[in-house]
Formats: structure tokens, sequence, C-alpha cells
């Protein structure tokens, strides 16, 4: 079992964004507004995801989770906080959320067919856990994705993706824990991966026709350069991101020594608010 520790992120989020903040890439700030626009409602799902599996544990099997489950809890809900108040600034400059209703219809519709049956919730967790772990060591090896971009929201999404990093064996090895097969963890992976990506084009779009970027030739050129490019996140990581499928994956062989040597270099900006023991 890992420790997570739970930080507080000390940026300031109070001064208004640039519209473009992303280095003044149009498209680049609009794939990063899209995800962000995902995270209060998305991260939520995690949040009960993981507080219903360890419910659900008994004994031996639960004191060994408890703390980690604790740990994924805090981080996750300060991640909330935190894309809360910069999904505000995005609000005020006119873009529109329609990823975030979409997440609540399929809240409901996953609540209609497996109702509180932690595993399902469990399996899209960590599916989605994958996902975000994959974009998170891009962002920490890649800093192009960033580049330009101001430098207190250039550490905002650094520390979010060092904590994304941090907890992505949790869901995991708790829905393995609690007896989730292998049929429904692949069946849900491809699932979440055909919602996540086709939401990330959809919000993306939009907002890019709300920033009047969407039929630029510059803005295609930097999502080429972005998904697709000798640095581009599709084309450095499909294989990472098909490897879920095979019976002999684990969450842990990803590299997250980026993630661990920026959250040991930052401690003054995402210093620890309890550790999960204390939390306890
Ligand atoms: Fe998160
Ligand atoms: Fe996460």
């Amino acid at each position: 079992m890992s420790e997570l520790v739970i930080r507080r992120l000390l940026v300031d989020l109070k001064t208004p964004l640039p519209r473009r903040w992303n280095g003044g890439d149009a498209f680049r700030s609009a794939m990063f507004n899209a995800l962000s626009m995902s995270f209060p409602a998305g991260e939520q799902v995690f949040i009960d995801s993981v507080r219903k599996g360890l419910a659900r544990l008994e004994g031996p099997a639960r004191e060994r989770f408890e703390a980690e489950a604790r740990g994924f809890i805090g981080q996750e809900a300060t991640h909330r906080r935190i894309h809360q108040l910069f999904n505000e600034h995005l609000e005020k400059q006119g873009f529109v959320n329609h990823w975030e209703p979409r997440i609540h219809r399929r809240i409901r519709r996953l609540e209609k067919m497996s109702g509180q049956e932690p595993r399902a919730w469990l399996a899209v967790t960590a599916a989605t856990e994958h996902l975000t772990a994959i974009l998170a060591e891009h962002l920490l090896t890649h800093p192009q994705q960033l580049e330009g971009a101001e430098p207190r929201l250039r550490d905002l999404w650094l520390w979010h993706s060092s904590e994304e990093s941090e907890h992505r064996c949790t869901a995991f090895d708790l829905y393995r824990a609690l007896g989730g097969n292998e049929k429904w963890r692949r069946r849900l992976f491809l699932m979440v991966t055909w919602h996540f990506s086709t939401d990330l084009v959809r919000q993306t779009l939009h907002n890019l026709w709300r920033d009047g970027a969407l039929w630029r030739l510059s803005t295609w050129r930097s999502a080429w350069a972005t998904l697709f490019g000798t640095a581009g996140l599709v084309r450095c990581h499909w294989r990472t991101w098909r490897r879920y499928l095979d019976a002999d994956f684990h969450p842990s062989e990803g590299d997250g020594t980026q993630a661990e040597r920026w959250l040991a270099e930052h401690s003054d900006l995402a210093p620890p608010v309890s550790t999960p023991r204390a939390a306890a």
C-alpha cells in the first residue's frame, strides 16, 4: 500500500486567467480547459467509488486499504476544489461546460445498470485513472505541452499530474481486492476510453468555437503537434493505453519518477495538510 499525502496547493487562482493561458496557443488552451471542465464531476465519481469499495471490505483487507483510500479521497477532493476555481474563470470568459451534464447522465445510466455495486464503479474509476495517469506522465515529461503558460497555471497542472501519478494504483488495487474480474475491467476500459475521448473532442471543439479559433490553420497545426507529432500525446502513449487490456497489466509499471521529483522539489508550493493516518 502506498502512503498518499494530502496537500494544499498555494497558487493564485483569484487573478483572472488570460483567455489563451497556455502559451497563447488556442488549441492547447481549449483542450486543457475541456479537461478541467470534466474534473469536478469526474473526480466526485472517483471519490464515491473508492468510498463504496472501502465500505465493502472487512477485517484486515479493510485495514490494509483504509489509509490509502483516505489519501486518495483527500487528493481528489483537493483537485475538484482547485479545478472548480479554474472553471469559474472559464465561465466568466463565456465558455460553456457541456461535458459535465453528460457525466451526470452517464452516472445515472451506470446506477440503473449496476446499482451501487462497487466493482462496476471501481472498474470505471480504474479505467479513467489509467487515462489520467497517461496524461500526467506526458505533461511531466513533455514541457512543450505547457510551454509559455503562466508559472502559476503550469504549477497547477503539474501538481495535479504528479498526484494522479502518485495514486494511480488505488482504484485498480481496490477493484482486484473486491474480486473484480478481468472481462469487466477490459470492457469498461474500452467504454470509458470511447466516452472520454469523444467528450474531450466535443468539448475542445466547442471551446475553440467560443474562442473564435475553430477555423484557423494555426489551431489545427497545434492540434496535430499536440496529439500526433513526435512529442504528441497519442503517438507517445498509445502502447501504454493498450497495455491496460493485457491480463498482466498493473498501473505500478508506469514511470512515477518525474512525479516524485516534482512533488519533492515543490513542497513549498504544495505542502502536506495531513498524512492519511493523521486524517483517519
Ligand atoms: Fe485528480
Ligand atoms: Fe485520480
